[in-house]
């Protein structure tokens, strides 16, 4: 019997590869998207599913219909998020909200919905797509940052509470990758974006290196390769890497000091001024 999967924020990027490469290996893949039209295929195994994953309601529905059709689902991939670009001193309320509302807190409405599922059937793989910016801090990214941070603590904690049943919980740690994510969801607050912010030397020294480093970054398909390996693999670590900057990034976090760590980190993204 074929295994069902659920991807969030599949119309691009490495939901998308995702959605591609497990469709081929034989799995009924439900591509999650805010806008069907952006995903247009013709695979039998792939099917495009909206999917407004801050809407409990369109949670719902859509996890219904998947139940309705295969009465399972095999594998959560929580994939989608967006990174706010912004001081701390500059955000608003609203995009504060909006930064863990997309990229936490439907982490937990999903796995919220999918677990029952899962336990009827006493199997379930989630895979959350963290960042290796889950383990590193960041200037104008104390938000997106943090949000990663809270997704390497909701795999951590998840483990323990559905592991009775038979469901898994990893996260995958991507370092800089290639997608639409620098040209579409890197959202600026407007203030960082003015002339006048006070922070105005660092936006311009760091914000066109991130930009260079995620558009020379790696292909979304092995970040794919990686949740295909994990879904297959029952003895597949809590978290693992793949790309670039994140198997520079997270040794070095291991091994070193905090303080030794923050001098390397600060080096590296000229952040002395
Ligand atoms: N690219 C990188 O360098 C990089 C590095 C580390 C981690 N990541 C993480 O990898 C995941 C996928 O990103 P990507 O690189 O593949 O970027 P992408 O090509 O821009 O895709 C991002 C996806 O996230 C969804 N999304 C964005 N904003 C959303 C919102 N406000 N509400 C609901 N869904 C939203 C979109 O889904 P729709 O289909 O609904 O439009 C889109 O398909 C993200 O969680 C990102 O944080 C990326």
């Amino acid at each position: 019997m074929s295994k069902v999967a659920l991807i969030t924020g599949a119309s691009s990027g490495i939901g998308r590869a995702t959605a591609i490469l497990l469709s081929q290996q034989g799995f009924k893949v439900y591509a999650g998207t805010r806008d069907t039209s952006k995903f247009v295929t013709d695979s039998d195994n792939l099917q495009v599913i909206l999917l407004d994953i801050t809407d409990n309601q369109s949670i719902q529905a859509a996890i219904h219909s998947i139940y309705k059709a295969h009465g399972r689902i095999d594998v959560l991939v929580n994939n989608a998020g967006y990174a706010l670009v912004s001081t701390v001193e500059e955000a608003t309320e609203q995009e504060m909200l909006d930064q863990f509302n997309v990229n936490v807190f439907s982490i937990f409405r999903l796995c919220k919905a999918v677990t029952p599922v899962m336990r009827e059937n006493s199997a379930g793989v989630i895979i959350n797509v963290s960042s290796f910016l889950g383990k590193i801090g960041l200037p104008l990214f104390s938000f997106y940052n943090s949000t990663k941070y809270a997704v390497e603590g909701i795999t951590d904690s998840l483990r323990y509470e559905l592991s009775p049943f038979n469901i898994r919980v990893h996260s995958i740690m991507p370092g800089f990758f290639s997608t639409n994510f620098a040209k579409d969801n890197l959202v600026t607050n407007s203030s960082v974006n003015s002339d006048s912010t006070p922070y105005s030397e660092l936006v311009d020294r760091l914000i066109p290196n991130i930009l260079e480093q995620i558009n020379d970054g790696n292909d979304a398909n092995s970040a794919a390769q990686l949740v295909l390996k994990i879904i297959e693999d029952e003895s597949s670590p809590a978290r693992a890497t793949v790309g670039d900057k994140a198997s520079k990034f997270i040794p070095m976090r291991r091994e070193l000091s905090d303080e030794d760590f923050e001098r390397r980190v600060r080096e590296y993204y000229n952040l002395n001024g």
